[in-house]
């Protein structure tokens, strides 16, 4: 008897939602960079309540790819430059959509073995591309948020030991007292991982950055010498501030904490760390690989789809120890096997690792390079082109792929500007505020940018500038 629980309509469904999906992929390059769908529309369409009956799935997924493309902001289209939002490579989207269909709960080997070994290939991988110990253990994590979290837990946990406290067993009541010191600029997930580990957002002690938003060394040095000494203390560094990409002197930052023995240094390189990878940027990192740990994401400068974030750390029995459970029903590996919920927070979850090993795969390392180095190169000629205009200001130093752009040096202007882009839809890209100005901010993250969209780019924000100050 032939089993119906897969058959031709099922087959119909995934073969017809490809299409859909190949649709919307191939429509990047040239759909408006904004939603076509109002908030009301949305809400009519997916809102209401639950129905009592379901719906056929053919037409329930034609609805719900009309609605979602209506509703998406082409983020991985080649013309978004908001954020620091990466696209997604082919294969990454291809590999993705087997690790749906495979569905593994992937944070054991002895349940999802393809999985294991893929992302401990990864890790072996991502290891020599950015330079780091290969004793240092990778976890896959959602995002650089938890990235943090997870390194940070690490760290917690091997400052504490050092002071004689087990903070995984006994907690931080009682504890001796952690600093935290972290750069005036540093992202604001850092502090978030901070008051998820109960160490506090608010209790680090900052220090001061110079014009660029780097962290000054000498400063660092004042910071520690106003503590206690050597009580368990945790430095956070920075490569790649998310407004002007700037790095922290981390050869010379990490020169000083090693003057603090048993002092962490933890590095967030979200975007920079890729930096490593690249021979002509590898000199902005050079002295990275002397800190605890470091976080980063693959979903922005590696174009694999959300979410996907990297953790490393130098002292692999500390980040086992913070993250690993253990249960009688748990068959845990014995044989070197990787079990990937050892090196993350999450216990069961996504093979998450398996896009980026594709990614990495299918670059290669040459790829990797040429991706990083192009995106730069994209930047800075929107800088270049848009600094050629009457009124128009770069304000950072343009050392990797972030650009910091003023409009008539003037607040209301600048965010004028920028509501009228996205208003237009050419590009997509947001503002901040630096040095207490407003700016709009320009991240060149994808990898299917080209010259031509930056001068399309270039050529939309000085239209959009010439009709905020046309009177
Ligand atoms: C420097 C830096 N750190 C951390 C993050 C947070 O990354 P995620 O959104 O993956 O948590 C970002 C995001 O842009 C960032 O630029």
């Amino acid at each position: 008897m032939a089993d119906d629980r897969w058959n031709a309509a099922t087959d119909a469904l995934l073969a017809r939602t490809s299409e859909l999906a190949a649709d919307y992929l191939r429509s990047l390059p040239d759909r408006p960079v904004r939603e076509r769908a109002t908030l009301a529309e949305l809400r009519a369409g997916l809102g209401g309540e639950l129905p009592d009956r379901g719906e056929p799935d053919m037409d329930l997924i034609e609805t719900l790819a009309q609605l979602g493309d209506a509703g998406a902001v082409a983020q991985s289209g080649p013309r978004f430059f908001g954020f620091v939002i990466g696209g997604s490579l082919p294969i990454t989207v291809a590999a993705d959509w087997l690790v749906s269909a495979w569905d593994q709960n992937s944070g054991l080997y002895v349940i999802s073995p393809a999985i294991s070994v893929a992302e401990e290939t990864a890790a072996r991988w991502l290891l020599d591309l950015f330079g780091l110990p290969v004793t240092a253990s990778v976890g896959f994590t959602t995002g650089c948020q938890m990235a943090h979290f997870t390194a940070l837990a690490a760290a917690r946990r091997a400052v504490l030991l050092r002071a004689g406290w087990d903070v995984d067993a006994d907690g931080l009541q009682g504890a001796p007292t952690i600093r935290v010191i972290v750069g005036d600029e540093v992202h604001v997930t850092g502090p978030i991982a901070l008051q998820m580990l109960g160490l506090g957002s608010r209790r680090m002690d900052r220090v001061a950055v110079d014009g660029q938003g780097r962290m000054r060394a000498d400063a660092l040095r004042a910071v520690l010498d106003e503590g206690a000494g050597d009580g368990p203390t945790i430095v956070c560094a920075q490569l790649g501030n998310v407004n002007s990409g700037a790095f922290d002197p981390i050869d010379a930052i990490a020169d000083v904490v090693a003057e603090y023995p048993g002092t962490w240094l933890h590095v967030d390189g979200a975007f920079g760390l890729w930096a490593a990878a690249a021979p002509d940027l590898r000199h902005l990192t050079k002295g990275m690989e002397r800190a605890g740990s470091w976080s980063t994401d693959a979903h922005k400068w590696l174009n694999v789809p959300y979410d996907a974030g990297i953790v490393i750390v130098s002292d692999s029995e500390a980040h086992r120890a913070s993250m690993m459970l253990q249960a009688a029903y748990l068959v845990a590996a014995t044989k070197g096997e990787r079990d990937n919920s050892d090196w993350v927070a999450e216990f069961s979850r996504r093979g998450r690792g398996f896009p980026v090993y594709a990614a990495l795969r299918s670059l290669g390392r040459n790829g990797v390079v040429e991706m990083i180095d192009r995106c730069c190169a994209l930047a800075r000629r929107m800088a270049d082109g848009l600094a050629k205009a009457d009124g128009v200001e770069i304000l950072n130093e343009v050392v990797l792929n972030q650009v910091l752009v003023r409009f008539s040096d003037d607040d209301a202007i600048t965010r004028d500007v920028i509501r009228r882009v996205q208003e237009d839809g050419t590009c997509w890209l947001g503002g901040s505020t630096w040095h207490g100005k407003a700016v709009m901010r320009i991240s060149v993250s994808n990898w299917s940018t080209r010259e031509h969209d930056a001068d399309m780019s270039v050529e939309a924000i000085l239209r959009c500038h010439a009709a905020a100050t046309a009177r």
